[in-house]
């Protein structure tokens, strides 16, 4: 289990790197995918931007874009920091997550998008940069314009799954229905995975043993999710 801000790294064969570290408090979950060839370092939710940036730096590396699942507020922590050290930093995430106007303000993080993807609910675009190839996958319900990540090894799965169960659907803003919908599209492409690839859940919950692990596999997942294998999700009616 990986202590706080702690960084496991795997090389991949292509020579792309996949980092995975846990931070804070809220046991957020981050992940950065870097082509170092080009000197691309995407992050995904960074929540302690100034230990990001240290230990990119003593590889002689810089974050260069952000990717964002969601912009409730634990997901965009870092954000501010993370502008003031890179401020041409290029902000991805999805137009629907833009809750700048939002009257619950205090339940999202005010993000500045450079970059806003605008796929339907369900449908899933690539992102690339670099040697990075990443699956964007549009999956709303526990928060609007959640977006899921996958490709070099990984599901980043944000807020829509952690390893033992999905996420909450009682937030302002979120929506049961589509979290049925995004679970059920979710366990569709979870099967299509190689089945060792990771699960990085947004938040490093409990798994079904009590134990809680950083990440579960594919496979795992698949097999003993409590929310992907319920009813309303594995059912192909309704
Ligand atoms: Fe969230």
């Amino acid at each position: 289990m990986l202590r706080d801000g702690e960084f496991d790294i795997n090389i991949r064969s292509d020579g792309i790197e996949v980092w995975v570290t846990k931070m804070g408090d809220f046991m957020n979950m981050n992940t950065a995918i870097i082509d170092r060839t080009n000197k691309v370092v995407a992050i995904i939710d960074p929540f302690d931007s100034e230990r990001w940036f240290s230990v990119l730096k003593s590889e002689d590396l810089c974050p260069t874009h952000l990717l964002y699942t969601h912009t409730h507020r634990d997901h965009t922590w870092g954000y501010k920091k993370m502008l003031e050290l890179v401020p041409d930093i290029q902000v991805f995430g999805h137009e629907d997550a833009d809750m700048s106007d939002f009257v619950h303000g205090e339940l999202f993080g005010k993000v500045d998008f450079t970059h806003k993807w605008d796929n339907a609910p369900n449908s899933t675009i690539e992102w690339s940069e670099g040697g990075i190839i990443l699956k964007v996958t549009h999956s709303p319900g526990h928060a609007p314009g959640h977006v899921t990540f996958h490709g070099h090894g990984i599901y980043h799965a944000g807020d829509l799954l952690f390893t033992a169960y999905s996420g909450r659907v009682d937030l302002p803003g979120s929506d049961p229905s589509a979290q049925i919908s995004s679970l059920k599209n979710a366990r569709k492409i979870l099967s299509s995975l190689p089945e060792d690839w990771r699960l990085i859940p947004g938040h490093r919950y409990e798994w079904i043993d009590g134990t809680t692990p950083d990440w579960v596999t594919i496979k795992e997942i698949l097999e003993n999710n409590f929310s992907l294998n319920d009813k309303s999700v594995t059912s192909s009616f309704s």
